[in-house]
């Protein structure tokens, strides 16, 4: 499964990145240690992240998460990826959204252009959610930017919410609600 935008394809998650994925890391790991919470080392390697897809290839097949990796049109190298994951279904359909690009391809609007296709397929029949909730640290502006551009609300805030960089760090709670769904349609979703 895949989505084409202008600029982008977003491929469903499949254990044959795993090298590309694992060198996505690598390369990342820096610029996103504040962000994201600590990764074992395994999963900088080829080996790690090939059993880490595989498990994250079932929970999309069983429908407990929708991922995708993100590649420049033209080209096999991984440059970001998108998660939307803990999904419960029920009267609740909500899902966790986490996203990350390459540091060196940040600020042109690519993270925007891929999130706007995710949510629209998330909030589309065939994913059907009914809201997608993403919590951010203060410090990270380009991310809440990010997620006010994308028409996500403020909702609170958690204190000590992630362990992240060596301490509990307090979170920025938004979400964003389907707006194809009707207030009064019940969800059929089990
Ligand atoms: C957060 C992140 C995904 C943003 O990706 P990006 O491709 O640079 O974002 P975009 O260029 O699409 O920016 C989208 C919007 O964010 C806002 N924004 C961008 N840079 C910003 C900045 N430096 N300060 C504040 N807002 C900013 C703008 O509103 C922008 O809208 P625009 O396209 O109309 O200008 C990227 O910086 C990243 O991967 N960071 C490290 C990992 C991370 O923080 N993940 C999220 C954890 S919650």
């Amino acid at each position: 499964m895949r989505i084409a935008t202008e600029r982008l394809l977003l491929r469903a998650t499949n254990p044959q990145f795993a090298e590309a994925v694992a060198e996505y890391l690598v390369r990342n790991r820096e610029a996103h240690r504040e962000w994201n919470p600590p990764m074992p080392d395994r999963l900088f390697t080829q080996e790690g992240q090939h059993e880490r897809l595989v498990a994250a290839a079932e929970s999309e097949t069983d429908g407990s998460q929708v991922g995708w990796f993100l590649s420049l049109k033209g080209d096999e190298k991984v440059i970001g990826h998108i998660r939307f994951s803990q999904i419960v279904r029920g009267p609740f359909c909500n899902a966790m959204l986490g996203y990350s690009i390459d540091s060196g391809l940040e600020g042109r609007g690519l993270m925007r252009e891929a999130l706007e296709a995710a949510l629209s397929d998330v909030f589309s029949p065939r994913v059907m959610l009914h809201r997608v909730q993403a919590n951010v640290r203060p410090e990270n502006t380009r991310s809440l930017g990010l997620l006010d551009r994308l028409g996500f609300v403020r909702e609170g805030y958690a204190r000590n919410y992630l362990f992240i960089g060596g301490a509990w760090r307090d979170h920025v709670m938004t979400a964003r609600i389907n707006p194809a769904w009707r207030a009064s349609r019940e969800p059929s979703c089990s």
